[in-house]
């Protein structure tokens, strides 16, 4: 297994993947463009640490040894002693292309290249490598600190050794696998966005209010947050162009994005990190 992991994208989901990494003992290099992204990820970290100690179920001294694990920086170089590189960078086509590419280029030849990537086929990121049987997907839920699965994709070239190495991966994380081919949003965006999609035509067609809509599958079908207030926390930007991939990944109607959905996305209405989505935040 690799001693030093590389995460790419310092962001909510890249900075949950090196928190979980730390914990676990591995050295971790942190690498995002924006210094101020680096610094708000290695802010949050320390904010989920705290809150363990806190809670009692972390020693305050492990906090700076498990903090001292997790290397910061700008440089893409510096990513080159990864045994495994994580990517976790913004849900944009090119910029995924981008990365991949470089990381091949830098990478010892036995290095796997993972991506946290919800929807963008993990086939195409492998080809655009010269390593294709090393390229795997591995998609952490949010939070991450929190979330039990970690979903594995397999692309057509991902090699069996990938496929054992990221799942060893996964069991020492304490996380749980779920397997999926590379199809259109693999299984949970595939089953999730749908439902929150149609919980905004619920919306958009005045069937019931915001609160009602998730006051009705929160108690009614147990889930822990109703689908509206699941798409202000996951942002609705991204349940958008996720939709998206579904709609035009299967070229079926019944995918396609709300109108409320996309109205709202226009009007810069993300949800959480916008203060404003279904509902209002401060
Ligand atoms: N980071 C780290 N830990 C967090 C956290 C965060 N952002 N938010 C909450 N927690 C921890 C809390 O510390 C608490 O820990 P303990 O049980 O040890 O005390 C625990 O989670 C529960 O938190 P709260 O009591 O504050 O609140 P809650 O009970 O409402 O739980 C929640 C919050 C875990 C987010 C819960 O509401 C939940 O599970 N919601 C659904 C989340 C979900 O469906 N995620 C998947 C989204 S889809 C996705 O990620 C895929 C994609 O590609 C879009």
């Amino acid at each position: 297994m690799a001693k030093i992991i590389g995460v790419l994208g310092a962001g909510q989901m890249g900075s949950g993947i090196a928190q979980v990494l730390a914990q676990k003992g591995f050295a971790v290099v942190l690498f995002d463009v924006a210094e101020a992204q680096l610094q708000k990820g290695m802010k949050g970290i320390a904010k989920n640490l705290a809150r363990q100690v806190e809670k009692g179920v972390l020693a305050e001294d492990e906090v700076t040894k498990l903090l001292g694990r997790i290397t910061t920086t700008r440089q893409f170089d510096d990513l080159a002693s990864c045994g495994i590189a994580i990517e976790a960078a913004t849900e944009n086509e090119q910029i995924k292309y981008d990365i991949f590419k470089k990381l091949d280029a830098l990478l010892g030849s036995e290095a796997i290249l993972a991506s946290n990537t919800s929807s963008i086929p993990i086939t195409r990121l492998g080809a655009v490598t010269l390593r294709p049987d090393k390229v795997i997907g591995m998609h952490f839920m949010n939070p991450v600190p929190v979330m039990k699965l970690v979903e594995v994709i397999r692309g057509m070239a991902t090699s069996d050794d990938t496929f054992a190495e990221i799942s060893t991966l996964v069991a020492t994380l304490d996380k749980e696998m779920a397997l999926s081919a590379d199809y259109p949003a693999f299984i949970v965006n595939r089953i999730l966005m749908p439902m929150i999609n149609e919980a905004i035509y619920a919306l958009y067609e005045g069937v019931a209010t915001a609160e009602d809509i998730d006051k009705g599958m929160k108690l009614g079908t147990n889930q822990p947050m109703g689908p509206l207030t699941l798409a202000d926390f996951i942002g609705l930007d991204t349940c958008l162009a996720i939709m998206e991939v579904i709609y035009q990944g299967f070229k079926d109607s019944k995918y396609r994005p709300c109108p409320l959905l996309v109205k709202m996305v226009e009007a810069g209405y993300y949800g959480r990190k916008s203060g404003r989505g279904f509902y209002t935040y401060n």
